[in-house]
């Protein structure tokens, strides 16, 4: 016999007049002047479980329940009387009408009332996770990450991609994070380190043949986290042999579009293409969210004179930026929340955030109110007004510092501003970004890759090895509201190449063949030219779901340092452990 009928929240109006065993938990119980209700709760809903003094030792049974206790009921599906549905319940408008309940299990008084979760902090809610885990909001949260895995699966597997498993203990995989280690016990003072993604794995499925793999994969990287960021997250990883850029971004294009259509019904039409270099320009980001209709427009050649020296210093500097945001009937904007803007920018390094208030754009003298316009002649200002179109009541905010100052300064305040001042155009705003520069540079003369050391350039050896820094790749991201969801590239598949782009990054011949000696070696034996592209799945999940934090689409997330509140981890082990890993502790450095 089945242990229940079914589930609690999807008993509906077709089984009234019939009998069902449902189990779940205590969501609440009220007692009604000699009849008790039990809101029984389960991962697909809640549905009310009436007992009167009829049932007899059950309802002594019911009266005696409390809060998260698991429960087994069997009972008659009723239908409520008009004035007592409940149309804010999805089985609001019957009951069931118990005739027995068993306990299955006690519970202790939870932590924290489910519904009254925002009462305590999140460390709370982390440590006993599986309670938090019970709230709706989680629990349709991860039903949903399911569905869409289960999607992309399908998806992947129409398309004949293989889903190919690759280790977790490994080599270094570089994608610019610091790694997990784990020390090997049979071979003392060596490491394991844990993937920072299957990278190197996939390209060599790809030299093995295998034409098509994916993977649904743990990822690991010791980075700083933010909100859209764990230590431990999840990548769709995809790689293909034989394929050009607009396939590969065809072919995931079109599995993001399936997404959204079949689980919100929203279509995200086509993903328009724009380089990196206009993304830059006119959004100050990689990444842009086109849902804002704000753009950054530079006047650096205006300001090349001028009598202001925090203008005119990046003015004149080749590396320097001067870029105007403007804010349609943005002079309604208060001092204090321009000190506050200003603020802001300073996290990225901005020195101050000058502004114009355009009054009365006719009035050159009187109609500008700023801090800053009396070092502006005439001409600059009216040159300025007509570049920007500006109308009376606009605000405009300016930028002047290196380019990439600016540009993090000036791209960051603008998402501020959409978002404070609610100016979105559309829900959804996909793009692609392509035409990333190969390198950027990390210090000195030292060059890092803006992907990863193994993404093909747009231009020969030669030509990279004499101008590194103006070297495209044959990249391409794919962004969604501001948010980068994957991204990914043609592989170098030649020796030669690879070996010149370890060059230009620095990495020597014995580190070259220390560490990626099997994959030069692998280049040498007949590599197909591939490609492929990761999507973070945690993110796609969260912007779907409207999730605050990457934590709430994640089982057991660690926290923003680093740490599992419900087990503890990381954690100390035994002398007798570290021995066996012949590792020593030395007492912890501060810095
Ligand atoms: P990349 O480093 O851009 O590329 O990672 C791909 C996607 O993974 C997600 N992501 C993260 N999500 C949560 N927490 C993190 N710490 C985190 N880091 C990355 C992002 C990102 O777009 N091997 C390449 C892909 C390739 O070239 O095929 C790679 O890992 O959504
Ligand atoms: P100051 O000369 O420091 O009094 O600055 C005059 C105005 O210019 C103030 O509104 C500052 O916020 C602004 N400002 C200063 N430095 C910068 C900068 N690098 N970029 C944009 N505005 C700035």
């Amino acid at each position: 016999m089945n242990m229940r009928s079914s589930y609690c929240g999807l008993v509906e109006p077709s089984l009234i007049d019939s009998d069902v065993t449902l189990c779940g938990w205590v969501d609440r119980r009220r007692d009604h002047g000699g009849v008790i209700f039990i809101d029984l709760r389960d991962r697909e809903g809640i549905v009310q479980v009436v007992f009167d003094p009829d049932a007899g030792e059950h309802f002594n049974t019911a009266d005696s329940v409390r809060g998260e206790y698991v429960l087994r009921v069997t009972g008659r599906v009723r239908a409520r009387t008009e004035a007592t549905i409940n149309p804010e319940m999805k089985t609001g408008m019957l009951e069931v009408y118990a005739t027995a309940v068993e306990i299955l299990n006690t519970s202790e008084t939870p932590p924290f009332q489910l519904d009254e979760h925002t009462k305590v902090g999140e460390d709370v809610r982390l440590q006993y996770r599986y309670l938090d885990l019970r709230r709706p909001e989680m629990q349709q949260n991860l039903y949903f990450r399911s569905k869409v895995t289960s999607i992309i699966r399908n998806c992947l597997d129409d398309g004949g991609f293989l889903d190919i498993e690759t280790p977790i203990l490994t080599r270094a995989t570089p994608e610019g994070a610091r790694d997990y280690l784990v020390p090997s016990r049979t071979h003392g003072g060596k490491f394991f380190a844990l993937p920072q993604s299957p990278q190197l794995f996939k390209q060599l499925l790809m030299v093995s043949g295998f034409d098509r793999y994916y993977q649904i994969a743990k990822c690991f990287r010791d980075e700083d986290l933010r909100a859209d960021r764990q230590p431990e997250f999840t990548q769709i990883d995809i790689e293909a042999s034989f394929i050009s850029e607009q396939e590969i971004m065809k072919v995931t294009e079109n599995m993001l579009r399936e997404l959204f259509t079949q689980l919100m019904e929203v279509d995200l039409g086509d993903f328009p293409v724009m380089a990196y270099a206009e993304a830059m320009q006119r959004f100050g980001s990689d990444k842009p969210d086109l849902r804002i209709p704000l753009e950054l427009v530079d006047v650096k050649d205006l300001m090349l004179e001028v009598d202001f020296k925090v203008f005119s210093g990046p003015a004149n500097d080749p590396a320097g930026r001067v870029t105007a945001l403007k804010v349609p009937g943005g002079n309604k904007i208060s001092r204090k929340q321009i000190d506050g803007y200003t603020k802001f920018v300073s996290i990225y390094g901005a020195r101050g955030l000058a502004y114009i208030k355009v009054n009365d754009k006719t009035d050159l003298e009187e109609g500008l109110q700023s801090p800053i316009v009396k070092f502006l002649p005439n001409e600059v200002r009216q040159q300025l007004l007509d570049r920007l179109e500006a109308e009376n009541g606009d605000l405009i905010f300016f930028g002047a510092d290196s380019s990439k100052v600016v540009s993090e300064a000036l791209g960051a305040l603008r998402c501020k501003l959409g978002e404070d001042l609610n100016l979105y155009t559309s829900a959804w705003a996909p793009l692609w970004v392509v035409d990333f520069p190969m390198f950027e540079k990390a210090g000195n003369d030292e060059w890092t890759s803006l992907h990863h050391p193994f993404t093909q350039p747009a231009c020969s050896a030669e030509e990279l090895l004499a101008d590194p820094g103006a070297a495209l790749s044959q990249a391409y991201d794919m962004i969604l509201n501001g948010t980068e969801l994957g991204g990914g590239s043609i592989r170098i598949h030649q020796q030669p190449l690879q070996k010149a782009v370890f060059k230009i990054l620095s990495i020597g011949e014995n580190e070259q063949q220390e560490k990626f000696g099997f994959l030069l070696d692998a280049l040498n034996y007949g590599c197909p030219p591939h490609g492929g592209l990761a999507f973070g799945l945690d993110r796609i999940v969260m912007l779907m779901v409207d999730a605050e934090s990457i934590r709430d689409v994640i089982a057991f997330p660690k926290t923003q340092s680093a740490q599992c509140l419900m087990t503890d981890a990381p954690g100390a082990v035994a002398n007798d452990q570290l021995q066996e890993l012949n590792i020593r502790l030395r007492e912890k450095i501060t810095e």
